[in-house]
């Protein structure tokens, strides 16, 4: 149950994906991800075209492993971005956050694999005819920039892939073995994660304070903030608060996202992102123990239901 068409795809061990994370999937938790046997994924929401070329150096002397880049659409100019990851060499783009008609043509005419984040089945079938090579449906419990759909993972899964023929992806919520299995049992090819992650050892761009929250806190502790703007998903701390009261003074939208993107990752009162999966976590582990649990563990529940 560790393989499937997806990781034959992509050519990896087990069909687990870093979910792409602004400023936060470095190359060292991206190299960390794809050693361990799954794909990791470079963001380049944050970057320029010289800061991704130094990222994507940087991860090929980590590992020789696949790697993938997340560019989400909205970002000021995607062009440019996927002319970088053209020419770096790169062969598998994570689309996200706009129309992949925008940027397929261009992807797909240099032989690259898309894959595509969306958040409904209408959405996901709109991605299918766009030419993707497969999506990330994603549920609203998941960390980063919310659904406008609202459609929790359990309900979307089944959904997405009675809507598409190529393979999807799970993504939201999903921090275990019983997540990643109940995954592929709702007909996902495979899962991204972004949470879990975020709280590994090798995830270097957070600061302490950062960590400890994302081990305190419970299943209620995340909500939505600027829902009209930019809809992300956020710790409710002193932050997240003045956030809110920013949106209701009806501050400057430039001034609002400067204070959402400029947030200090190193500062425990920052604005913290994560998703509801944030209430299983309890420890830091490394990368590898979190997939090597996931797998491991997901064949231990399987016999027992076959038993
Ligand atoms: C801190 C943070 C930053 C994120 N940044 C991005 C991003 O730049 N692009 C993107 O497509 N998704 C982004 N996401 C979403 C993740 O790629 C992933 O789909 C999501 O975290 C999966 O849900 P989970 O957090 O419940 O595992 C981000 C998520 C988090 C937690």
């Amino acid at each position: 149950m560790n393989q499937s068409n997806l990781s034959r795809l992509l050519g990896i061990r087990y069909p687990i994906l870093l979910g792409g994370m602004a400023r936060i999937s470095d190359p060292i938790l991206t190299a960390a991800v794809s050693e361990a046997g799954g794909l990791g994924t470079l963001a380049a929401a944050m970057e320029t075209q010289k800061s991704l070329v130094q990222q994507i150096r940087q991860t090929r002397k980590l590992t020789p492993q696949p790697f993938a880049v997340n560019i989400p659409v909205l970002i000021k100019s995607p062009a440019t971005i996927v002319d970088t990851v053209i020419n770096a060499g790169i062969k598998v783009v994570v689309t996200s956050a706009g129309d992949p008609r925008i940027l397929s043509a261009r992807l797909k005419a240099a032989g690259i694999l898309i894959i595509h984040v969306v958040s409904s089945p209408e959405h996901a079938s709109r991605a299918e005819s766009a030419g993707v090579d497969a999506v990330i449906a994603e549920g609203f419990e998941s960390g980063g920039k919310a659904s406008v759909a609202e459609i929790g993972t359990l309900a979307l899964i089944p959904q997405v892939v009675d809507a598409v023929k190529i393979p999807v992806i799970a993504a939201g919520g999903i921090c275990d073995a019983r997540g990643y299995l109940a995954a592929r049992i709702l007909g996902a090819e495979g899962v991204s994660l972004g949470t879990i992650f975020l709280a590994s050892k090798e995830c270097r761009k957070i600061g302490a304070g950062y960590r400890e929250q994302l081990i305190s806190a419970g299943v209620t502790d995340t909500a939505i903030a600027a829902r009209d703007v930019f809809a992300i998903r956020l710790l409710k701390n002193n932050s997240f608060h003045k956030l809110e009261t920013m949106i209701s003074k009806k501050t400057a939208l430039e001034t609002i996202r400067n204070f959402i993107f400029s947030s200090d990752l190193m500062d425990p009162e920052g604005l913290i992102s994560c998703g509801q999966g944030v209430g299983q976590i309890r420890e830091i582990k490394t990368v590898r123990e979190i997939i090597d649990d996931m797998v491991t563990g997901a064949e231990k529940i399987l016999n027992q239901f076959t038993k």
